[in-house]
């Protein structure tokens, strides 16, 4: 996968120098690439940004660099994006929809993505409406983190391509261990421990230790819809009861939620003794 990345600071993006993501560039099977959007400006003091139309307060991204910027880095050519591809451009804003592992499994099966960092109150609102109707975009997605603000979308960027990375095939040492954790069923991960069996007083729960598959399985399926009802009802109310079996429905009916006639599951009030 080829990753390019555009915005003041450039150097931002260094952690993705380390660890997996640091792994899999010098392995091959990702291209980070960071441009320094200053590169396209053409007066002295290199201005990105300008006063926004309209009023009020902060400054806004000039188009110009930008558009500049995005025609040079999307002509791909030598050191450029992959040959035949179209690029998913993704635009780090608050204002997007929200980053999940579902998108992540989506720009994972990928070949090309170029995120904008925006900085200020955010990129003139036509270079994402231009870059949309251009032949080598095949998408334009703005992507928010979550319900807050950030100085910039660099540090989006360092989470969105570490989620990515991490999915793409050969990148993890034990890929099994994308089936198991949090997200990929719509529900948290379950507890884990390794050794000592116990620590400062606390056991490691037997059953982990009785090498009964079965009954570990159930317990790890339990704990992981106990925990995301305690911690996620939004996620709970996001499931398909269909796609749950007996043990799940008692599970969750014991934590308070239950199908409702839509179809769905909605939250019991606590019955209260007289
Ligand atoms: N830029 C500023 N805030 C952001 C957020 N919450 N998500 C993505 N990009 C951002």
């Amino acid at each position: 996968m080829r990753v390019d990345v555009i915005g003041i600071f450039p150097e931002y993006l260094a952690p993705l120098e380390l660890s997996i993501v640091g792994r899999a560039r010098t392995t091959g099977l990702l291209e980070v690439v960071a441009h320094d959007l200053r590169d396209w400006t053409h007066d002295v003091h290199r201005t990105v940004d300008d006063t926004p139309y309209g009023g009020g307060a902060g400054m806004v991204m000039k188009p110009e660099p930008w558009g500049e910027a995005l025609d040079a880095v999307l002509a791909g050519g030598p050191g450029g994006g992959p040959a035949g591809a179209r690029a998913r451009l993704v635009v780090p804003t608050p204002g997007g929809r929200p980053f999940t592992q579902a998108l992540a499994e989506e720009y994972a099966a990928l070949p090309w993505l170029v995120f904008t960092c925006g900085r200020y109150e955010g990129i003139d609102a036509r270079v994402a409406a231009q870059a949309a109707a251009r032949p080598e975009v095949e998408a334009v997605d703005e992507v928010s983190l979550g319900d807050y603000v950030l100085a910039g979308g660099e540090a989006a960027v360092l989470v969105i391509v570490e989620a990515v990375a991490r999915l793409l095939p050969g990148v993890l040492g034990n890929p099994d261990s994308l089936s198991e954790e949090s997200h990929t069923d719509g529900l948290l991960e379950y507890p884990v421990y390794t050794k000592p069996q116990a620590w400062r007083g606390i056991e490691v729960p037997e059953i982990l230790r009785s090498g009964d598959h079965g009954r570990i399985a159930r317990w790890r399926r339990d704990s992981a819809l106990r925990r995301t009802a305690a911690v996620r009802p939004d996620l709970v109310a996001a499931l398909d009861p269909a796609g749950l079996d007996r043990a799940d429905l008692a599970t969750l009916a014991a934590a308070g939620w239950v199908p409702g006639e839509d179809g769905r599951f909605r939250p019991v009030p606590p019955c209260v003794p007289d």
